[in-house]
């Protein structure tokens, strides 16, 4: 089912930079990834950050993310912050349902389709993390627990929205631990994921949709990870944070 996606490479930073940090982050990001022109590069940042990075990134091939959305429109949700907030300030991608955010967080599958379809509605891309444990790997469910998870977070998503979603496989027992998934693992996996999309959308959205994979990826193991033909890019935690090595993931997508 291989075809030409355009592939997304996104650094992760988690709750790391504070906002003067991140502005020299971004710009030395930038003097690597500079004129690049066969992928696209996301910093998705903390929330405080996003104005100064935002800034710092105007007019480059490094576009924005955020790390969560609160599902409201607006409201009485202390704390929380809007798909219209992070337009506003020209955020352009979302991670939505990472790993940690449901270990720690309380966030659930409904959670995380709800959180998914206000950014969608907002006109912003949703990158939606799913990924299995590794007792559930252990237990032969990994198949199971990732289309499950998929199909939840797309719950009343319509086909129009598709091409703003971003499907990133990140297996929890290989996040901030050096455990890469194996390149065929991991294609394994995004293989299932696109065969939902297939079930629900049909074979020509299922070529459409990009998939990353996310998880101990860095400069080593970029380029095995990225010639999988279901891998289309990269979240990439640790890594994005050493702008030299992240260009090399970049460089990888070529
Ligand atoms: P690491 O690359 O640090 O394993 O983190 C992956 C991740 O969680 C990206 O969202």
């Amino acid at each position: 089912m291989s075809t030409k996606r355009r592939k997304v490479i996104a650094g992760n930073w988690k709750m790391n930079m504070t906002p003067s940090e991140a502005k020299e982050l971004v710009k030395n990001i930038y003097a690597e990834v500079k004129g690049t022109k066969h992928c696209d590069v996301v910093v998705c940042v903390p929330a405080i950050d996003i104005p100064a990075v935002a800034q710092a990134v105007r007019g480059t091939c490094v576009k924005l993310g955020a790390q969560n959305v609160h599902f409201a429109e607006k409201g009485a949700y202390t704390g929380e912050i809007s798909a219209n907030m992070l337009k506003d300030c020209g955020v352009e991608y979302v991670i939505v349902g990472h790993s940690e955010r449901r270990q720690y967080f309380g966030e659930t599958d409904e959670t995380v389709n709800k959180r998914a379809k206000a950014a969608l509605d907002a006109g912003l891309t949703a990158i939606i993390c799913v990924g299995e444990q590794l007792w559930e790997r252990e237990c032969g469910i990994t198949a199971e627990i990732v289309s499950r998870q998929t199909k939840l977070a797309l719950y009343d998503v319509p086909a129009e929205q598709l091409a703003k979603v971003i499907i990133a496989y990140e297996p929890v027992w290989a996040i901030g631990t050096g455990k890469t998934a194996t390149d065929e693992q991991a294609d394994e996996v995004c293989g299932i994921i696109r065969q939902v999309i297939a079930d629900k959308y049909g074979k020509d959205a299922a070529k459409k949709i990009v998939i990353q994979y996310g998880g101990s990826m860095n400069a080593k193991n970029a380029a095995g990870l990225l010639s999988m033909a279901n891998i289309d890019g990269g979240l990439i935690g640790g890594a994005s944070l050493k702008p030299a090595d992240f260009a090399v993931i970049v460089k990888a997508a070529q």
